[in-house]
């Protein structure tokens, strides 16, 4: 068997990608909002929902996350591309992405938009580094909203689906190469991290 060229697993890589969601941050009265596709359910306990994110240490959001410990997920509905748009290709550094985009502040402060399939305000609980990025997982109860009626089972096919999401997938590769940090410089300067609080969940 040949043996792969790192760009060739890199598109295998790519393969391996959640729902687009939404997820909003805020310190010290500056809120924000970025674009993930690395979200997925972390715990298989009903009554204490996870979801864990990987964001990358070059985000303004990575910093509000870490910080403060919070962030908001928003699932997305299937008709959700200007908003990607919004929140997924330039950073809050500059300016506020979240002006002229409809939220409250939800019980822990974070940005909560009007607009999505549901939403899920975590707390961080724990903490990965990878070297370029850092793992968050956070613990969203009782903080989790979606449509509701008797007959709803989660399962309505609403939420952005991947295979949508591929409609962004190539734009969204353009900006990763631009800033993807050297592997020497970034991904293998992994570092222990003991999340503060750890000890004190639940
Ligand atoms: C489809 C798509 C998926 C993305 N997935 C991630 C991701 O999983 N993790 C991440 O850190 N950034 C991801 N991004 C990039 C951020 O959303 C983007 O860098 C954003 O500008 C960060 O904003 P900020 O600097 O205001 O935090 C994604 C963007 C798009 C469009």
């Amino acid at each position: 068997m040949p043996i792969l060229q790192p760009d060739q697993i890199y598109q295998l890589l790519r393969n391996l990608t959640s729902p687009v969601v939404a997820i909003t941050s805020e310190r010290g009265g500056k809120r924000n909002g970025m674009i993930a596709d690395s979200a997925v359910r972390a715990s298989i306990v009903p009554a204490i929902p996870r979801v864990s994110v990987y964001v990358h240490k070059f985000n303004y959001s990575h910093d509000l996350i870490f910080e403060t410990g919070r962030y908001v997920l928003h699932l997305l509905r299937d008709d959700q591309f200007e908003l990607i748009h919004r929140l997924g290709f330039t950073s809050g550094r500059a300016r506020d992405k979240l002006a002229g985009v409809p939220h409250r502040a939800g019980t822990l402060g974070v940005p909560v938009l009007d607009d999505c399939y549901a939403h899920f305000e975590c707390r961080v609980a724990n903490v990965m580094d990878t070297g370029s990025s850092t793992c968050f997982l956070g613990t969203s109860w009782p903080w989790v909203t979606a449509p509701r009626s008797p007959e709803w089972n989660g399962d309505d096919g609403r939420p952005l689906p991947r295979k949508h999401a591929g409609r962004v997938a190539g734009e969204y590769e353009a900006l990763l190469r631009a800033r993807r940090p050297t592997p020497r410089s970034g991904s293998r300067d992994i570092r222990p991290v003991v999340w503060r609080g750890l000890h004190a969940l639940e």
